[in-house]
């Protein structure tokens, strides 16, 4: 009875201590003490964000061979590989909340966690890659800049290294387009048609409106996430136009037009049925997109193998030195 009382009075100071630290608006750390739904929130969205970035790896990964100069085939070459970099950040950010990377790996492969939506559309031409470096890293900027400020200490680091690098994953997409825009009538043709395309797509990047998305508001109230997804929506969509604007294309949605009351772009709503058919994995890669990760997973398993090998015999080459 005593000892009940006191585990209870134990956890409600700890509970108190962290609040007030989230309150502070200062941050929590690895070996802080943190309620489990906060750790299991986090560790899922971690996860989720890190398969992101190395499932992101595929769509354009698949135009390298194919870039039309050397110059082109350097900066994608050198844009695929940050977005390896973000996904081991991310793992690692991961792994300090006490999950294990190779069973995260595993969850993606077997479908029981996910990845952005976006990675699940084809990219048919060579002005794809300019349109993902525009739209998909321009959403994900909006997405991540306020995650720099995040509660969680390791995840807000990693996430302030990963936008700046993200922010030149969006300005060698946009100068990709600028350059197929003052190119030929066909080129034009590829960008207008690449922008078609991946326009609506971009817009679910920021998930459901806000009243269809119920774990937000216990995100926000942990300052995990500092903005309600049609916020972000709409901050992608007011930073945009003007962009669209300035290359010479037309974002594919008839209600879009400048709200002089509100201060903002109105736009169309998402087809909200596609972002759940592709979330669900019927989206028109899925499959492949899970057949090439494990596919790499197997082929890789020699590499993690002499990895593990060589650190065993370093360990027990230091211990035979002491
Ligand atoms: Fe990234
Ligand atoms: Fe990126």
């Amino acid at each position: 009875m005593t000892t009940q009382a006191t585990t209870g009075d134990a956890e409600a100071r700890l509970q108190e201590h962290f609040d007030a630290t989230i309150g502070r608006d200062q941050r929590i750390e690895p070996r802080d003490w943190m309620p489990d739904g906060y750790r299991r929130t986090l560790i899922r969205q971690i996860a989720q964000h890190a398969h992101s970035e190395i499932i992101g790896m595929q769509p354009e990964g698949q135009w390298i061979t194919r870039a039309p100069s050397l110059r082109r085939k350097a900066i994608l070459l050198a844009k695929v590989q940050d977005e390896a970099g973000h996904g081991l950040y991310l793992y690692s950010a991961a792994e300090t909340l006490g999950a294990d990377r190779a069973e995260l790996t595993e969850m993606l492969i077997d479908g029981r966690q996910k990845y952005s939506s976006i990675f699940n559309y084809p990219t048919l031409t060579f002005a794809d890659v300019g349109v993902i470096g525009w739209l998909v890293d321009g959403a994900a900027i909006c997405n991540q800049v306020p995650l720099c400020r995040s509660s969680y200490g390791p995840y807000a680091r990693a996430m302030i290294r990963i936008c700046k690098e993200e922010s030149f994953h969006q300005r060698q997409g946009y100068e990709l387009l600028l350059t197929m825009m003052r190119g030929t009538d066909a080129q034009r043709e590829m960008v207008q048609d690449a922008v078609n395309r991946w326009w609506w797509p971009s817009l679910m990047m920021f998930g459901p409106p806000d009243d269809a998305s119920p774990n937000s508001a216990r995100s926000m109230a942990w300052k995990i996430k500092r903005h309600s997804n049609d916020e972000l929506r709409q901050r992608f969509v007011d930073m945009t136009v003007p962009q669209a604007e300035k290359l010479g294309v037309t974002l594919p949605d008839p209600e879009l037009r400048w709200n002089d009351e509100r201060g903002h772009y109105d736009f169309g709503a998402p087809d909200w049925d596609e972002l759940r058919r592709v979330i669900s994995g019927d989206g028109p890669c899925n499959a492949e997109r899970i057949a090439r990760r494990r596919a790499a997973h197997e082929e890789g398993a020699w590499v993690r193998e002499a990895a593990a090998a060589y650190a065993a015999k370093r360990a027990a080459g230091r211990r035979a030195a002491a």
